[in-house]
């Protein structure tokens, strides 16, 4: 009986909602939220991409209050290279660890090249990756590095985008949340910045470039998100600075014509910047970053590597099998590339056996020539040999003629003493003998 009515209630996906005698406690879920959080501190990545000179440095310390680093970029240097710093800052008892990334020597002459940043934002997410797919994780205390928000400085021209800041935003923007900011925004009149203004955010929606929209889904916050949405992009003017106006000191710029105060909204959008930035939406930011921009990021990552949740029949396909079926796949491939190659071996093997009977064979044939040359020229010198042999037995045949021949001669003579002086006249008869 028991065991039935577990299956009706797991069969039954309806919950039942139930009045609570009395107090239990967990409405204090979001105070221990609240506190965990704090105790944790924050994190926040800032990515300021903008041409050196376009007053980064000065907004950021402005925005923050603080002097963060003064020094100044060269406008030589050979490529785009990000400068990541992180500074430990402290308001009330909240810690926040904020990193400012410099995308230095980005839109000088040379270097316009979008592509060092897309790889830094590629690479704090794929360490973030990395750190997700340890076996031991410490996600706890890891130091988030990834962008959560872009500010993209515009250079004042009051003309139109430069084709490089489209291109550079396109890239961008499926990446990180954008927010384009129109730069020293006093050097360009009212009536030019509200022009300006429309023209670009034409030029964005013409090329489909996504920027970062304020969320209007929490109530809370919606009516003065969509207001803001409607002032983007936002014209700003940074200073650290101070000036008396009135008997207040306040962050300004003086001109000999005037004054132009950062924290006036009808001088500039800086307070509109700081609201949405930093005190309405700094959560969102950190919250788009991880559930859209690293999401879309890991979903890639992972089916390149072959992980994939459905098979090809749309069934849920687990890691495991996955994992099998990757396993078995490489094994497979191990096996065919082993054979491949014993193949080859055994081919090379054959060829080179073939090539060394043909050069034995060759060497052979070579030996039996010089063989018969040998042969043919020693039987030459042999017949020279018993030509000379004849020819010298005929001769020695002669010499003993010749010598018996004189001997007989000169016993003849020394008979026949008168004889030898008729010889002695007629010696050519000797010879003839
Ligand atoms: P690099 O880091 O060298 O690329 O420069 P950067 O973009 O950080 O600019 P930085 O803040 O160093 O400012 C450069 C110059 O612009 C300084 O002389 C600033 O005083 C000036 N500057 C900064 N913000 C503004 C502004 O809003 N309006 C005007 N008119 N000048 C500004
Ligand atoms: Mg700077």
């Amino acid at each position: 009986l028991a065991a039935t009515g577990a299956a009706a209630w797991s069969s039954n996906e309806e919950k039942r909602s139930l009045a609570l005698g009395g107090h239990v406690g967990f409405d204090s879920l979001p105070d221990q939220l609240v506190s965990k959080s704090v105790t944790q501190g924050f994190s926040f990545n800032i990515l300021c991409v903008g041409e050196t000179g376009i007053g980064k440095s000065t907004l950021m310390n402005t925005l923050f209050n603080t002097t963060f680093e003064t020094e100044e970029a060269s406008h030589y240097e050979s490529a785009v290279r990000l400068r990541p710093r992180t500074y430990d800052l402290q308001e009330s008892n909240v810690h926040l660890k904020l990193t400012i990334v410099d995308a230095v020597g980005f839109g000088d002459q040379i270097n316009k090249d979008e592509r060092p940043i897309v790889e830094y934002i590629d690479t704090q997410f794929e360490n973030y990756l990395q750190e997700e797919l340890k076996i031991r994780r410490s996600l706890f205390n890891y130091h988030d590095t990834r962008i959560h928000v872009c500010l993209y400085f515009i250079t004042p021209t009051g003309h139109s985008l430069k084709s490089l800041d489209l291109v550079t935003m396109k890239k961008l923007d499926s990446k990180v949340n954008i927010i384009p900011i129109i730069a020293k925004a006093d050097t360009i009149s009212k009536s030019e910045l509200h022009k300006f203004k429309i023209k670009i955010m034409s030029e964005l929606v013409s090329n489909g470039v996504q920027i970062y929209q304020f969320p209007t889904d929490d109530e809370a916050v919606a009516e003065i998100n969509s207001v803001m949405n409607a002032h983007l992009p936002f014209a700003v003017v940074g200073s650290t600075e101070e000036v008396k106006v009135g008997n207040k000191l306040v962050r300004a710029r003086q001109y000999p014509w005037g004054v132009v105060q950062v924290e006036n909204e009808s001088h500039c959008d800086f307070v509109k910047l700081r609201e949405m930035l930093i005190r309405v939406n700094m959560e969102d930011l950190r919250e788009q970053t991880h559930t859209r921009h690293y999401e879309l990021y890991r979903r890639c990552k992972l089916e390149e590597m072959g992980f994939k949740d459905t098979d090809p029949d749309s069934q849920p396909f687990s890691l495991q099998e996955t994992y099998e079926t990757k396993r078995k796949e490489f094994l497979g491939e191990l096996q065919r590339k082993e054979e491949e190659m014993r193949q080859m071996f055994v081919n090379k093997v054959k060829e080179t056996e073939a090539e060394l009977k043909e050069k034995e064979r060759e060497l052979h044939e070579k030996f039996e020539h010089l063989k018969r040359i040998h042969q043919e020229e020693k039987k030459k010198v042999e017949e020279k040999r018993k030509e000379l042999d004849d020819e010298m037995n005929a001769f020695n045949r002669r010499k003993v003629a010749v010598e018996t021949l004189q001997s007989q001669s000169l016993q003849a003579t020394s008979q026949q003493p008168l004889k030898k002086d008729k010889d002695k006249k007629n010696p050519a008869l000797g010879i003839m003998v």
